[in-house]
């Protein structure tokens, strides 16, 4: 392994990527995950949220007095125009939300609080079609339309009602509606989910004589409710597909990491993209393929459909502008050295498929089949970001954390280890004291990223 040779990409172009929203250069120039430095301790909250799938659709006609009144679908407000400011909210895994605030505040976004597995910010149009295709650790980006006290289901329904979804979709999109809760008195979700659901097709049959089919897989439009104790909230959907995807990945491996999560690892581990990355345990390669992408500024969402694409009155000149001044920005070379492997043959041939589909050249991120517990760096300490193996099987086998301990003892001085688990007793199986534990959630699992400095001492003692 070498870090001598300047490494090139089958990507596109010069220039430092770009911001989102119009900040200035200088903002650019912190924006990416990895750049997100500023984590403190993230809280850990572990309320209940209960997401639902929707019920089969079921018409339930509302009393006449809560019919809107008729308005003819060419007086539709146009969206966006003159400045106008969405309150949005973004998710993202548990435990990023301090990442993804500085990620969003690097962004240029205003209005920013943390919420529960999220942020919440204010954005013009421009800036929610933005912040889809920047954000590296958000899950997805939702606009607010409605927010109110709700106590019966009944509320949900007229809140649906008096919403004006048809300046963003109507009969002609297919819709999906989902619900989440926190803390809400309401009895079932389902039954809350169908009220909003009856809302918006009533109001868009009333005014344009149809209501849109529900489709749950491949919808054109999707609403998200979310209930708490007290109100509700409904929300638009402008990713789509879950932002995650950003559209490289076919080869999956065992247990790989969601590409926002591995991005935001690189944010808590610090990861400097002028500094060597190892991943000894690359598995399908996501960590190292998303640090290739911070590096050379690729936005993530640069190769994928959004979810507004195919709402109403999509500017789809705009958008193609973004994303032409988002390319123009991708820079071609990366200044340092990505390695990869894996003890299994078919990780690394996913990892491969995976580096070429996010259109990396093989010089980029180098994979190599091998056992972790004799990989030896050749090249200048950095970081290492790695997601090993867990479960049973790897708790019964008592000597591999050591021997595994051992050679980032004696081959890592000056590295700063970084390992993602679900086994909370790790560091005392490698015997080895962290820096600093972030609790962070991969999936459902509760997991910690426990932050390793490999100084001389450590191997002495
Ligand atoms: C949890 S997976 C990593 C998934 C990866 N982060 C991804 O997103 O695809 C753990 C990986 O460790 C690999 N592994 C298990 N034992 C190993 C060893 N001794 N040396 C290197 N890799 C090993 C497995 O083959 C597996 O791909």
């Amino acid at each position: 392994m070498t870090d001598s040779k300047p490494r090139k990409t089958l990507t596109l172009s010069k220039k430092a990527p770009s911001a989102a929203n119009g900040p200035d250069d200088e903002t650019r120039r912190k924006r990416s995950g990895a750049r997100a430095r500023r984590v403190a301790q993230v809280h850990r909250e572990h309320e209940k949220e209960a997401a639902v799938a929707p019920p089969a659709p079921k018409h339930r006609p509302p009393s006449p007095e809560a019919r809107p009144p008729r308005r003819p679908a060419a007086k539709r407000q146009p969206r966006g125009g003159r400045g106008e400011i969405f309150t949005v909210f973004a998710p993202c895994p548990q435990g990023l939300e301090e990442a993804l605030y500085a990620e969003l505040q690097a962004l240029g976004y205003q209005g920013l609080h943390k919420g529960r597995a999220g942020c919440h910010f204010e954005a013009d149009w421009t800036g929610v079609l933005k912040a889809n295709l920047y954000s590296r650790l958000a899950t997805r980006v939702l606009v607010r339309l409605a927010h109110a006290p709700v106590r019966h289901e009944d509320d949900i329904l007229a809140l649906a009602r008096e919403t004006p979804w048809e300046r963003w979709f109507g009969p002609e999109q297919t819709l999906r509606v989902d619900t989440s809760a926190i803390r809400s008195p309401m009895q079932s979700l389902q039954y809350c989910n169908l009220r909003a659901k009856d809302g918006i097709c009533d109001r868009l049959r009333d005014l344009e004589g149809a209501r849109p089919d529900i489709d749950t897989v491949r919808p054109d439009a999707r609403v998200h409710l979310f209930l708490d104790e007290h109100t509700a909230t409904l929300y638009l959907d402008t990713s789509g597909e879950s932002l995650f995807k950003r559209g490289w990945r076919l080869e999956k491996g065992e247990a790989p990491l969601r590409e926002n999560l591995a991005a935001g690892l690189l944010a808590l581990a610090e990861w400097d993209p002028s500094r060597p990355l190892l991943d000894p345990f690359c598995g399908s390669g996501t960590i190292l393929i998303e640090a290739a992408w911070i590096a050379l500024g690729v936005p993530p969402g640069i190769w994928r459909p959004f979810g507004f694409e195919r709402l109403r009155d999509h500017d789809s000149r705009h958008w193609r502008d973004i994303k032409e001044d988002a390319r123009s920005r991708i820079a071609t070379r990366l200044d340092a050295p990505l390695i990869g492997s894996d003890i299994d043959p078919r990780a690394i041939a996913a990892a491969e498929g995976n580096r070429e589909r996010a259109m990396l050249s093989p010089d980029t991120i180098q994979f190599t089949i091998g056992d972790a517990r004799g990989r030896v760096p050749d090249c200048e300490p950095g970081w290492v970001v790695t997601n090993p193996p867990y479960g049973e099987r790897m708790e019964e086998d008592a000597a591999f954390w050591p021997e595994w301990a051992e050679n980032l003892k004696r081959n890592h001085v000056g590295w700063k280890v970084n390992v993602i688990s679900s086994d909370l007793d790790l560091p005392s199986r490698l015997r080895l004291k962290p820096k600093r534990r972030h609790p962070v959630y991969n999936g459902a699992l509760d997991c910690r990223l426990f932050v390793f400095d490999m100084v001389e001492k450590q191997y002495r003692s």
